[in-house]
């Protein structure tokens, strides 16, 4: 069993944070890219331990650049690898410089399989801020709104694609997430897209020509 354990330490872009059931900074979402491309990352939701949560909520801003530490470990009913950080600390460009040719190191030989099969088909990412302000200033219908052009658009290319079993719908590829505040709360709704970046003050129209550019 021990192979299925192990350590992990990650140097990669903060992009926002992620709700849970027990708390809205429970998790971060971290983008590890080998080169400068942002569309070359490999994107990471790692849960917070307890005691970091609210200090990382002070602490952190969207695209700051991060050296996480922690243990991860496979779960075996979902299949899926777990990633949970004990200590997180914030680089200087100076400091990242040093980490650019190696952008993450593991301590398995098992695990690297899997998250280069996860980068092969990662999806775009549609990060929508839910808290608070943002949900005042209309995120949860922005939100609403992407998820049913996205419906809309899996069927149209459905239909249109009968005739090719082959064929991939686009936006299937695309997925709408929910996250915690994304602190530019008075700009807000904030939308990240991962790969791409951050849109402020999104509304209806902004999201759909917004999910138009990721089609
Ligand atoms: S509430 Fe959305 S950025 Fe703070």
């Amino acid at each position: 069993m021990a192979d299925l354990e192990s350590s992990f330490c990650l140097v990669g872009r903060f992009i926002a944070f992620v709700p849970g059931e027990k708390s809205p900074y429970q998790m971060i979402s971290l983008d590890v890219s080998l080169g400068d491309s942002s569309a070359e990352a490999t994107h990471y939701r790692i849960v917070l331990d307890k005691h970091l949560r609210r200090m990382m909520y002070r602490y952190l801003n969207p695209q700051d650049w991060l050296k996480v530490v922690g243990h991860r470990a496979m779960n075996l009913r979902s299949g899926q690898l777990e990633w949970k950080a004990a200590e997180i600390f914030k680089l200087s460009a100076h400091q990242v410089s040093a980490y650019r040719v190696s952008a993450y190191q593991t301590s398995t030989h098992s695990l690297p399989a899997v998250t280069l099969a996860a980068k092969a088909s990662a999806p775009v990412r549609v990060l929508i801020c839910q808290a608070s302000d943002c949900r005042q200033r209309g995120s949860e219908a922005v939100s609403r709104a992407l998820k049913e052009a996205i419906a809309q658009a899996n069927s149209s290319q459905a239909n249109s694609s009968q005739t090719n079993s082959s064929q991939t719908n686009s936006s299937q590829k695309i997925m709408v997430q929910s996250t915690g505040c994304m602190k530019r709360c008075k700009e807000g709704p904030n939308v990240v897209t991962v790969p791409g970046g951050q849109h402020c003050q999104v509304s209806l129209e902004g999201a759909i020509t917004l999910l138009q550019t990721l089609l």
